[in-house]
């Protein structure tokens, strides 16, 4: 979900509408906001996206005050209706409060409220707090610290924000887990889920620790822990271009973002590796002695930063020869994993604030292991609490479905695998040094293939009326075909399925019809022919039994043409490094079928980008 709080002099609705929109990424599928005006409290709240709360307020406008509070939501308890939508309010109507997280505890807070006569209305775990903090307001008449004993008696992970109409001038903050960053401008001050909602007004940002309470005013903040102790905090400056988070022109983020992988991945490279083959990575602050004394890699992450990880496991196994497991972060720590010091742990996440990733870190930190970050956001909640973080800077990603921070992802997992290797002199010398090379001159690569994208979208608009759509790969070809499904689920709501080319003929190839699309690809010919010709077996295998075959393949790789139905063609690169090309024209495809479908690819339904919930 999204957050933003706004204390200040301008009218604080089109502050906190501004910073929704830029946070509706988070969450989409109800939206509400409050305000303090003229001694009491409105608030509107409208299940949907922004845009039907925006029409709600122009046909019922809220009064005009300088204290607001707002939310877009990503439903955990309770159907995304206007009732459940928030803000929610006390019986009085004089507290509002927004959330983001689950209060695990919430059904008996509930009973005992219900007991005590208030009336719950909604199904949510947020309501619970707006009564709570009304009973403890009506003793101490300070809403911070009213939060602060509210806190203490919730369980589970929170960010809580609040506001009470007889403090008009006050917004107050509670973080537990789920992100919360401060702005501090000149008469005013701003909370949010993310800087996006207010880089806009203010460029100077404080860090909310765990278990903190912040009081915002228009003179400043305070921030104090859940027992009332003042807290250090960290302020920062924030220096990401606003143009950075507008679509610049293109219809769809989503465009904008494929189209900026170039970039992108030259900006994840920079300073790190140069045309003569030498790596830097002074970041992994972990010390090259216990680099040399880790005997197993383990990476956790989910969704498609989960099949970056798939791919770096080929690329340290081979590179290090130091065994990889690769692992869905929301399963890691229930199975008990085996972890130890000598494990180190590489957590890949693009927002940093993934509470399954989260969690899976703390787990292995635990146990003792060391934890490597790979990241998008700079001081997120992940890289803070990992032993070391290796940033992407892909810029920041809007649409729901990860693209360039996929790439700038899998160009860090290569990083971290090549330095390992490096660290430990297992295989390093010109093998090593000419994939560094390789990986400098990649970014060419990668525009190259977005010139050449048309015939891919005339195809995708072709097959707008399908119902399914299978991906083959191998080797890493699979974890870029399970990447391509991933895509086209979720943007196209379409069945869509990735699967290892060689397991097709174990149970799979059964799926295969007249006329099925299936997006095959191929392994780089030259020197690899073993994986090559199988693939190339299996393409005839499919094509036999009806499939429509669309085959992604190198340039000059003629040995595919005669049993492609379709054929798309990504430069020659070295094995490891193809899912940067190959990975391309898959994000192109389903972007355009599922805008050929009338689809929303920004937001597609259901999903949201952070999810801070487990
Ligand atoms: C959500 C998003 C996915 C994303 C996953 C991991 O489910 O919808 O697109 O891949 O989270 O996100 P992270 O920020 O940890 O990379």
């Amino acid at each position: 979900c999204g957050i933003v709080g706004y204390v200040g002099t301008q009218p604080a609705l089109d502050v906190v509408l501004a910073g929704l929109r830029r946070l509706e990424y988070r969450g989409y599928d109800s939206a509400g906001v409050a305000v303090l005006a003229d001694g009491g409290l409105a608030a509107a709240k409208k299940a949907g996206k922004l845009g039907s709360l925006e029409k709600e307020l122009a046909t019922n406008p809220l009064p005009v005050g300088a204290t607001g509070i707002g939310h877009t939501r990503w439903a955990t308890h309770g159907a995304p209706t206007d009732t459940n939508a928030h803000p929610h309010l006390d019986n009085a109507g004089r507290v509002a409060v927004v959330h983001n997280g689950i209060i695990e505890n919430f059904a008996c807070l509930r009973a005992e409220l219900t007991g005590r006569g208030h009336d719950l209305t909604s199904e949510t775990d947020t309501e619970v707090v707006a009564h709570l903090l009304a009973e403890e307001f009506s003793s101490c008449a300070d809403l911070g610290e009213a939060m602060r004993l509210v806190c203490r008696r919730l369980e589970g992970a929170f960010t809580l924000v609040a506001m009470h109409a007889d403090e008009p001038d006050v917004v107050v903050g509670a973080r537990r887990n789920s992100p919360l960053v401060v702005g501090v401008g000149q008469g005013e001050a701003f909370l949010a889920s993310d800087v996006a909602a207010f880089i806009a007004h203010t460029r100077s940002a404080i860090e909310l620790g765990q278990d903190q309470v912040v009081e915002l005013r228009r003179d400043g903040v305070t921030v104090t822990g859940f027992d009332g102790r003042p807290a250090d905090v960290r302020s920062y400056h924030v220096d990401w271009d606003v143009s950075a988070a507008e679509k610049g022109g293109y219809d769809y983020f989503m465009l904008k973002e494929i189209a900026e992988q170039p970039k992108a991945v030259a900006d994840t490279l920079l300073g790190r590796v140069d045309a003569s083959g030498s790596l830097t990575l002074d970041e992994v602050r972990i010390g090259a002695q216990e680099l040399r004394e880790t005997d197993k890699v383990v990476v956790v992450a989910c969704g498609t930063a989960f099949h970056a990880g798939l791919i770096a496991k080929y690329a340290i196994e081979h590179w290090t020869r130091l065994p990889c497991e690769v692992e869905l972060a929301s399963e890691f720590r229930y199975r008990d994993p085996i972890l130890d010091p000598r494990t180190l742990v590489i957590a890949i996440s693009q927002s940093g604030e993934t509470m399954d990733t989260l969690m899976a870190l703390r787990h292995a930190r635990e146990q003792g292991s060391k934890v490597l970050a790979i990241c998008n956001t700079n001081g997120s909640t992940i890289p803070r609490e990992a032993d070391a973080v290796l940033y992407t800077h892909a810029g920041p990603e809007v649409a729901v479905a990860s693209t360039k921070a996929f790439l700038t992802q899998l160009v860090a997992c290569y990083l971290v695998a090549l330095y390992l290797g490096q660290v430990r002199g297992t295989k390093w010398g010109d093998e090593i040094r000419a994939v560094v090379r390789e990986l400098s001159r990649i970014s060419r690569e990668v525009e190259r293939v977005l010139a050449t994208m048309e015939p891919v979208r005339e195809l995708a608009r072709s097959l707008a009326e399908k119902d399914t759509v299978l991906f083959l790969g191998r080797h890493v070809g699979h974890p870029v075909a399970l990447e391509g499904a991933l895509k086209l689920k979720e943007l196209a709501y379409m069945h869509a399925e990735g699967f290892a080319a060689g397991e097709l003929k174990h149970g799979p190839i059964a799926l295969i019809e007249e006329d099925l699309p299936v997006v095959v690809v191929v392994p780089s010919p030259a020197g690899r022919s073993v994986l090559h010709d199988k693939i190339v077996s299996n393409i005839q295998e499919i094509r036999a039994r009806g499939a429509r075959t669309i085959v992604v393949a190198e340039e000059g790789d003629e040995a595919v043409v005669p049993y492609a139905d379709h054929l798309i063609r990504i430069p020659a690169t070295p094995t490891l490094l193809q899912p940067l090309v190959a990975t391309v024209p898959l994000q192109v495809f389903a972007c355009e079928l599922a805008t050929a479908r009338g689809n929303d690819v920004d937001q597609p339904r259901n999903l949201a980008k952070s999810v801070t919930v487990e």
